[in-house]
């Protein structure tokens, strides 16, 4: 792919900038694709996409925010097309209760049936949860060893038992879903590789939802039923949101924040040394970090102008929201992790309507679960040079596929 990144392209005499794929080669396992540089100073930039059509990309903070706050541009899947060479296409509209890929007025109807799980203060009643979970996944972190993979015992499974025990799912199924949800997020599955995962999706959906319709639990899918306003699929659907939401995200980001403290010592050394930086730091390396690399699509609606260009009907916009998270328009000094940073106003949640319902959770986890790291291994190091860690470039979410991490004292 090498050779078909952007490069300083001049626009073409239409005025229109030369179409380009969607930069993926990055010399640095934490900062955007090297190729957004170029595409930032375009503005608006044209966009190329791998089963052929034209769109365009934003780049800028300011653009960003504008498009992703702008009814013209939908996000409904049947208009969207993969940025990147995938088989995984969903052509047709997103099932009922599906609504991240929905607009107004489903995408509201249903969202609202579950913001009220993620409010600040449910989520400030789930910490004796995920201090709980953080300590047991510690303790297999420790049980495993120096040289232990953090994303195997800590970072990935630590976030599906918080999500498991909010909604109910025996731990023992927490494995298979996240291999499913894992096979969705890879965007170089085969379709029968996809279509295995929806399928174990939805076997386990079959299994676990009827029962709490027929006896409502205590919990967020029993509260869902009594509301008296979903139907079956519907609310199989809403789980499955809520599912892939914290299967998929906060894993990553956990993991891919430690890989850059490591990398990063005086940034740890400020962390280790001043507790109360913990939140500042968790918005700055989600701004540095931005895990949702191939960012966020919307598609235009009408004939338009966005940014100074013509977007035509049906045309996708890909909001590059980690190249917005380092636009020095918008941040002093963009490239550099700094957590001390008093700016946290990043996309890497998305912005508008569609921004991330499982915000304050993240945040929530990836404190508790940093802190608990840091204060449990002082000396924690990683285990191989850092060049030899592999990263999940196919997916969805980036971050590293595997971390061997060591450390030779212990805190208990
Ligand atoms: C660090 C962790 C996370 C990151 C970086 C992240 C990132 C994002 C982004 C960028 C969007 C917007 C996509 C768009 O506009 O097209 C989004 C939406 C969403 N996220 Fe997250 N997310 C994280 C954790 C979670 C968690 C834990 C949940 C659990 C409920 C969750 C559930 C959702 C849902 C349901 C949406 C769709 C919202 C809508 O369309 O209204 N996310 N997330």
């Amino acid at each position: 792919m090498a050779d078909t990144e952007p490069t300083a392209q001049q626009p073409q005499a239409s005025g229109q900038p030369a179409a380009v794929p969607l930069p993926t080669e990055r010399s640095c396992p934490f900062s955007p694709a090297d190729g957004y540089r170029v595409l930032r100073e375009q503005g608006v930039a044209r966009l190329a996409f791998p089963s052929g059509p034209l769109g365009w990309v934003v780049t800028r903070h300011a653009d960003a925010k504008a498009l992703l706050t702008d009814t013209r541009f939908s996000a409904r899947q049947e208009g969207l097309v993969p940025p990147v060479p995938s088989e995984l296409h969903y052509a047709a509209p997103a099932e009922p209760g599906a609504f991240a890929k929905t607009d107004d007025p489903q995408h509201s109807h249903y969202r609202k049936l579950l913001t009220g799980f993620f409010t600040v203060r449910r989520v400030r009643e789930m910490l004796p949860l995920i201090e709980r979970v953080t300590r047991e996944q510690l303790d297999r972190l420790a049980e495993a060893g120096p040289g232990a993979d953090l994303v195997e015992h800590f970072a990935e499974p630590l976030p599906a038992r918080v999500m498991g025990e909010f909604l109910g799912i025996p731990e023992a199924d927490l494995e298979p879903l996240q291999r499913h949800v894992n096979a969705l997020g890879n965007i170089t599955s085969t379709i029968p590789e996809a279509i295995t995962a929806i399928t174990g999706l939805g076997e386990f959906l079959g299994s676990f939802v009827p029962p709490l319709i027929e006896t409502p639990d205590e919990g967020p899918v029993g509260d869902l039923v009594r509301t008296g306003k979903v139907d079956d699929k519907e609310l199989m659907n809403l789980v499955s949101t809520m599912i892939n939401g914290g299967l998929d995200t906060t894993g990553n980001m956990l993991a891919q924040g430690v890989f850059a403290l490591l990398q990063h010592p005086d940034q740890l050394a400020l962390l280790r040394e001043g507790p109360e930086l913990m939140d500042g730091a968790v918005e700055e390396l989600l701004r540095y970090l931005t895990i949702s690399h191939l960012g966020a699509s919307r598609w235009a609606l009408e004939d338009t102008e966005f940014g100074g260009r013509q977007v035509k009907q049906g045309e996708v916009v890909v909001v590059a929201l980690g190249a917005a998270n380092r636009d020095p328009e918008r941040f002093a000094d963009a490239d550099r992790l700094d957590l001390t940073r008093a700016d946290h106003s990043h996309l890497a949640f998305g912005h508008g309507s569609h921004q991330c319902l499982g915000q304050h959770l993240a945040r929530a986890t990836l404190s508790v679960a940093w802190r608990g790291l840091l204060d449990r291994f002082p000396d924690l190091q990683l285990a191989v040079p850092a060049e030899q860690i592999t990263m999940r470039e196919n997916y969805v979410h980036y971050g590293p596929l595997a971390l061997p991490v060591s450390w030779t004292r212990e805190v208990r």
